[in-house]
């Protein structure tokens, strides 16, 4: 039955003042609201001795994937929701089996974690376990925590929008993270701090290189190798000064092979992405533009090696960007305030496949 007029009560003065204050309510975690400084300035990056703790971690992942973890898997080819173990909580040796489980799914998402009520120095620290964490030299980061790479938009702040223009028939923007590096990241934490309502958009899409260069036949895989190709950080300097935000460190061009090896797994994976990817070493203007132009179409259009990565409040996603790519996708209410933090360890020079 319905129910009757009387079962309804006006909202009391205190609701109505909660209310109000829920509509105009700020970041739930203000902490880590970005920071632009133009006057801070990093150093050139410095060349260092990397081992990947999946290197070390035992094969069975017994710190990782207790009785108590329950993991499912999105797609064959990458993707795994794990639930039952938090991430604050692993020992070293469960760390080292979480890059191991990351090289080998590409894309973990952990639900229920209280990563992000951990102090920011625990935070760093885990992070730390797989490699240097790199400081971003534009995007904003926080306060004396150049470590954190915030992603975040409101109504009033759109960087996503500002980027990538308002003339394009969609807003993908397939990348690996700022994959101009000389030591590219590898496993990568992103953890959300205030997002979209469950099916309200503000997903991340994810691919996997190695089945993207899986799918090539052996005729072509033989013409990639020795290929390389330049990964450019200018165009990012150059969208952060324009509209004057920081460039804290000037913009470097890398030189990467076209196919990677994963020093894990073992993998071979495509390592060029529409982001930072500019042309082909050796190759005429042309013949450059043919190449990446096929590569960039093949792994957008391989909507079967892709997933969506969905947040709740409390996931963390762990991805190896050296074996994926992603897309951020846009397509939430212009209102709707979406919050996440990104730390990113660096890992070896690529090794060519
Ligand atoms: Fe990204």
């Amino acid at each position: 039955m319905a129910p009757s007029v009387a079962d309804y009560e006006a909202p009391t003065r205190n609701e109505t003042i909660k209310e109000l204050k829920k509509e105009i309510k700020g970041p739930s975690y203000p902490f880590y609201y970005p920071h632009f400084d133009v006057n801070e300035k990093f150093p050139p990056t410095e060349i260092f001795e990397f081992t990947d703790p999946g290197t070390r971690a035992d094969p069975a992942k017994p710190h990782l994937l207790t009785p108590n973890t329950i993991t499912r898997d999105i797609s064959p080819y990458l993707g795994t929701e794990v639930r039952g173990v938090q991430i604050s909580q692993l020992s070293s040796a469960g760390l080292d089996e979480l890059a191991l489980l990351a090289a080998q799914r590409k894309v973990l998402l952990f639900r229920d974690q209280d990563f992000k009520d951990l102090k920011p120095e625990r935070q760093i620290e885990i992070a730390r376990h797989f490699g240097p964490i790199q400081r971003h030299p534009t995007s904003g980061n926080v306060a004396g925590f150049p470590e954190f790479h915030v992603v975040y938009r409101d109504a009033e702040n759109d960087r996503f929008r500002e980027y990538i223009g308002e003339d394009r028939a969609n807003k993908t923007s397939w990348h690996s993270d700022v994959s101009y590096e000389k030591q590219t990241p590898g496993t990568t934490f992103f953890f959300i701090l205030d997002q979209p309502e469950a099916g309200s958009g503000g997903d991340t899409l994810f691919l996997s290189q190695t089945e993207a260069y899986k799918r090539l036949s052996p005729t072509f895989q033989k013409r990639l190798e020795g290929l390389r190709a330049v990964h450019s950080a200018v165009p990012q300097a150059e969208h952060s000064r324009n509209r004057g935000g920081p460039v804290r460190r000037e913009p470097v061009e890398t030189e990467h092979p076209v196919v990677r090896v994963h020093p894990v797994t073992g993998e071979k994976a495509l390592y060029v992405n529409q982001g930072f990817t500019k042309r082909i070493v050796g190759f005429k203007t042309e013949e450059s533009e043919y190449l990446l132009r096929f590569l960039f179409d093949h792994i957008a259009k391989g909507a079967d090696f892709h997933i969506r990565g969905t947040y709740e409040p409390g996931t963390v996603v762990v991805w190896d960007n050296r074996v994926t790519a992603h897309s951020a996708t846009g397509d939430f209410d212009k209102a709707v305030r979406r919050h996440a933090v990104r730390l990113t360890p660096q890992a070896e020079v690529p090794i060519p496949g």
